[in-house]
């Protein structure tokens, strides 16, 4: 027996020319062993030198594919099977069907293992908001059951790719710094933050999408198995939700029964539970936010992650009006998080506005969307939702009672002016609404992202900072 010795666990090159060389050579593979870096201690002081040989050979692609997700498999023998099949392909070519085959029922099972840690790694990755140098930062510790991180970050570069985050794991970390991914050896877990915000917001959505009903307690450990519960904050409630379970159940069951089309009617009537929101008046911002993750006014919350409400100080005198959340906001529940907010935050420091005084909210609290592939697409909100939603920007300019409302784009104007108003002609001036408030229109920030023209580009955002100077001005 032979040693062959792999420079880490998921050194797929080494592997491939090593294998390539013994499968050239004629080594059989009970004639070879593969081991990784120094750990098998004395072994690797027997490590054999590869063949030199001349030549190459085509191994098919569901090999290679097939591969590429077992060498992520946490068994230590997973490159000897590796080998095993790459040699028996060069008789039995077609050996990858025969799903009867032991060596390809195991790689079948190992790579169904390793498909499987990748999508609880994406499910259950929790990110938590820490600081560093160049400021806001989101740290997640995770530990998958195989070494899936490396192939699973690109997942997360696009899900989270206007964040600066980075993923800790014992088998090595992702950085995504906004521009390019970095992945590094092995990390400890004390790097990462434990609490912050976001642990209520988990718990929040956990305990609001928990269905009592539905608890069947095997078939949720198998879908958020219990090695994970550690690290995500949300199963903190599991033990609790459990126990209050048949109480809600019967609940539920002795609640009338509803009428057949009534889940048809809450699709089509957008604004089904109005009435029973519209005697509450929210006594504070905070109870206004928590309100607002039970909001029914309109179906917008069904695809949402969660309501995006205001935020900034209680009683600022500049209140800023966007249309909606987008994707970012949409996920980490603050609003103008994303590209646009951070056009905004540019913006709002030229014109000698600082972020922090103002209160920033949207005109509709829910992300309205459809999916395309695996993005997310935003869609405009329509009169009736822009209505429904007007109940809690209401509510907000009541609370904080700004001096100058700022009205970003034609949505936002409609909720605050009760019309839909003509952007670009009545922009920039300070109007009065029949309440009495004062608004100052001026054009969405995502507009300025959308004009191709460069030069457009800039007369166009040169325009919404001299409105912005012109809020500045007025309050
Ligand atoms: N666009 C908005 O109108 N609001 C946000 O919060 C983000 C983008």
């Amino acid at each position: 027996m032979r040693s062959f010795v792999l420079a880490d666990p998921l050194d797929f090159d080494g592997w491939r020319e090593a294998a390539r060389r013994l499968r050239l050579a004629g080594v059989e593979p009970a004639e070879v062993r593969f081991v990784v870096g120094h750990s098998r201690g004395d072994l690797f002081d027997e490590a054999a030198a590869l063949p030199e040989v001349e030549g190459a050979f085509n191994a098919p692609r569901a090999f290679m594919e097939t591969a590429a997700q077992l060498i992520q498999h946490r068994s230590e023998n997973r490159f000897d099977l590796m080998y095993r099949l790459l040699w028996r392909l060069k008789d039995q070519p077609d050996l990858l069907n025969v799903l009867s085959d032991q060596d390809v029922a195991e790689a079948a099972d190992r790579v169904k293992a390793v498909r499987r840690a990748a999508h609880k790694m994406k499910a259950f990755v929790r990110f938590r908001q820490a600081e560093d140098e160049a400021g806001e930062h989101w740290v997640a510790w995770f530990e998958p059951a195989h070494r899936v991180l490396q192939a699973t970050a690109p997942f997360f570069v696009r899900r989270f790719s206007a964040m600066r985050w980075t993923i800790l794991t014992p088998d090595g970390s992702a950085h995504w710094n906004g521009e390019a991914l970095d992945c590094r050896p092995a990390a400890e877990q004390a790097q990462a933050p434990t609490e912050d915000a976001m642990e209520d917001f988990w718990r929040t959505y956990y305990a609001s999408t928990f269905n009592p009903a539905r608890l069947r307690p095997q078939a949720m450990q198998s879908e958020m198995p219990k090695r994970y519960w550690k690290n995500l904050p949300e199963a903190a409630l599991i033990p609790e939700l459990m126990a209050a379970a048949s109480v809600r159940t019967e609940a539920m069951v002795t609640r009338p029964t509803s009428r057949p089309n009534d889940r048809f009617q809450r699709v089509r009537a957008p604004v089904v539970d109005r009435a029973a929101t519209d005697d509450l008046a929210p006594e504070s911002l905070d109870e206004l936010a928590r309100g607002v993750q039970g909001c029914r006014r309109c179906p917008l919350w069904r695809d949402a992650t969660q309501g995006v409400c205001g935020e900034g100080p209680k009683r600022a005198a500049l209140m800023v009006v966007g249309e909606q959340p987008g994707d970012q906001e949409d996920l980490v529940g603050r609003p103008f998080a994303g590209p646009a907010g951070r056009l905004l935050g540019a913006a709002f420091e030229e014109a000698g506005l600082n972020r922090r005084d103002l209160y920033l909210t949207n005109a509709v609290k829910h992300f309205k969307h459809e999916p395309r592939g695996k993005r997310r697409l935003h869609k405009t909100p329509n009169a009736g939702e822009v209505q429904a939603c007007r109940w809690w920007l209401d509510h907000e300019r009541r609370l904080v009672k700004p001096r100058l409302i700022l009205a970003l784009g034609a949505t936002a104007g409609l909720a605050v002016l009760g019309r839909k108003p003509a952007v670009q002609a009545e922009r920039g001036r300070v109007m009065t609404t029949a309440d009495g408030a004062r608004v100052l229109l001026t054009v969405h920030p995502a507009y300025l992202l959308r004009l191709p023209d460069p030069a457009r580009r800039d007369s166009e955002r040169a325009r919404f900072l001299a409105d912005l100077a012109a809020a500045s001005a007025q309050f």
